[in-house]
């Protein structure tokens, strides 16, 4: 008897666990537009069945659900199949798998990210809180510097400039945190002959706006927001094409770097922090472990190590013309690529993106081949009949006027780059 009870309760237990288990991460369909509370806050994940990536992804985002719940956080967890709720899909414009977004008052915010814990919880912690939040006390505010490799501060009473700042936090959330202070919090020695001011903290020191010097603030914070050295992943290097500046990187091994990939990355961050008054306005620095994003980029093998110059605001680049070996080398590189004497390579011209194209096609096709022969030869073979039919059909039926091409849309090569390279990190 008390045997059938224990099992009982145990079982109660179970379905509990499980149940309670589950429930971090709800499952969304088409109805959720209608049937959520309007004022919680939703951290959605969008997958696909057929995305290996997607599942991948399950376990981190079982436990940023876990997470966020034990945090007391106001962020509800969900995720939903794309294909199943296709509506749901639409409305949050969904593209890649997976996509990764927020719903907070009406607003959606894309993730930008990579797809680490960390990167998605420090996003929704972002999002879910004020746009610009306010620091009433010198301890919080070393506190918040200290979390935070670059934010970004307001400092003064309400004004013109704090609603404008506020607009660009609007946008800007998703990539950098946004505070407000008086005069009082900041620390004394920084010097501000004006207030109100929005101040940029990064690499241990302020940069403050000028509006006159600086333009518009929104394009001022999209083009300082990043470090001017640091570790750049793939994710962060599309995203800082939006700076508008060339980046110089290390490209080194994925991992065990070896003695001269110490060297260069050396290399780059005393170039990036003894010449910052000459190079940061126009360059950023950085180092790359793995060289999956630029082989895409200039459409074969990276050497590694090496040192390359990306231009991401038309995927151009730049290789040294000769070895690097001393700092002097570096920056003589990095003047000829501004005085246009060392020779831009790849750009978005029209052969570059036909050349992008059949380059996408090959690394696409490529280890199907090698795979399953017989699966790539139907993959080529199929379409490549099917055009021909079509095109003998054309032919004959002449004249008819050409049909509207069907649902197509042409992806940047940038983007079709970054996917392949997500789909590369996931394999
Ligand atoms: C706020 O933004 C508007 C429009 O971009 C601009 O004209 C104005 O000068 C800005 N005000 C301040 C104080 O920066
Ligand atoms: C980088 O690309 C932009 C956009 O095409 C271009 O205006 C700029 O001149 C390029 N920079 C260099 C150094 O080539």
């Amino acid at each position: 008897m008390s045997v059938r009870r224990n099992t009982v309760l145990l079982s109660v237990l179970l379905l509990t666990l499980v149940l309670s288990g589950s429930a971090f991460v709800e499952e969304l369909d088409d109805t959720f537009m209608e049937t959520k509370e309007p004022d919680d806050i939703w951290l959605i994940q969008f997958y696909a069945p057929w995305c290996s990536f997607c599942k991948q992804l399950d376990p981190v985002w079982h436990q940023i659900g876990s997470e966020l719940r034990s945090l007391g956080s106001p962020v509800h967890v969900g995720k939903s199949d794309a294909t199943a709720s296709p509506a749901l899909a639409k409305e949050f414009k969904v593209r890649n798998y997976p996509a990764i977004l927020m719903l907070k008052n009406g607003v959606k915010y894309n993730y930008p990210g990579s797809r680490t814990k960390d990167g998605i919880l420090d996003f929704a912690d972002r999002v879910s809180g004020p746009l610009v939040r306010s620091l009433s006390s010198p301890r919080l505010f070393q506190h918040a510097i200290s979390r935070h490799d670059v934010m970004v501060v307001y400092v003064g009473a309400t004004s013109e400039l704090k609603a404008n700042l506020t607009a660009a936090a609007e946008e800007l959330i998703v990539h950098t945190y946004f505070f407000s202070a008086s005069r009082e919090v900041v620390p004394k020695e920084l010097t501000l002959t004006f207030l109100p001011a929005v101040l940029l903290f990064k690499d241990g020191t302020y940069f403050i706006y000028d509006e006159e010097q600086d333009g518009d603030l929104k394009s001022w914070i999209k083009r300082e927001r990043f470090p001017n050295f640091f570790l750049v992943d793939s994710y962060t290097l599309y995203a800082m094409g939006e700076s508008g500046k060339l980046v110089l990187l290390a490209l080194l091994e994925d991992r065990h770097l070896c003695e001269d990939s110490l060297r260069y990355k050396r290399l780059v961050e005393k170039v990036a922090t003894e010449h910052k008054e000459t190079y940061s306005r126009k360059f950023y620095f950085g180092f790359m472990e793995g060289s999956g994003y630029i082989d895409g980029l200039i459409m074969g093998e990276a050497a590694v190590p090496s040192f390359i110059v990306v231009n991401l605001s038309n995927d151009g680049y730049f290789l040294p013309p000769g070895p690097i070996e001393t700092e002097a080398h570096l920056l003589h590189f990095l003047d000829g690529v501004l005085d246009g004497s060392v020779e831009g390579l790849g750009g978005n011209g029209f052969t570059q993106r036909l050349r992008r194209g059949v380059y996408d096609i090959r690394t696409t096709l490529t280890p199907v081949f090698r795979d399953a022969p017989v699966l790539g030869c139907f993959l080529v073979g199929f379409p490549l009949t099917v055009g021909f039919i079509f095109c003998y059909l054309c032919i004959k039926n002449r004249p008819t006027s050409a049909e509207e091409e069907e649902d197509a849309p042409l992806r940047a090569p940038s983007l079709q780059r970054k996917k392949r390279q997500i789909d590369k990190k996931s394999d």
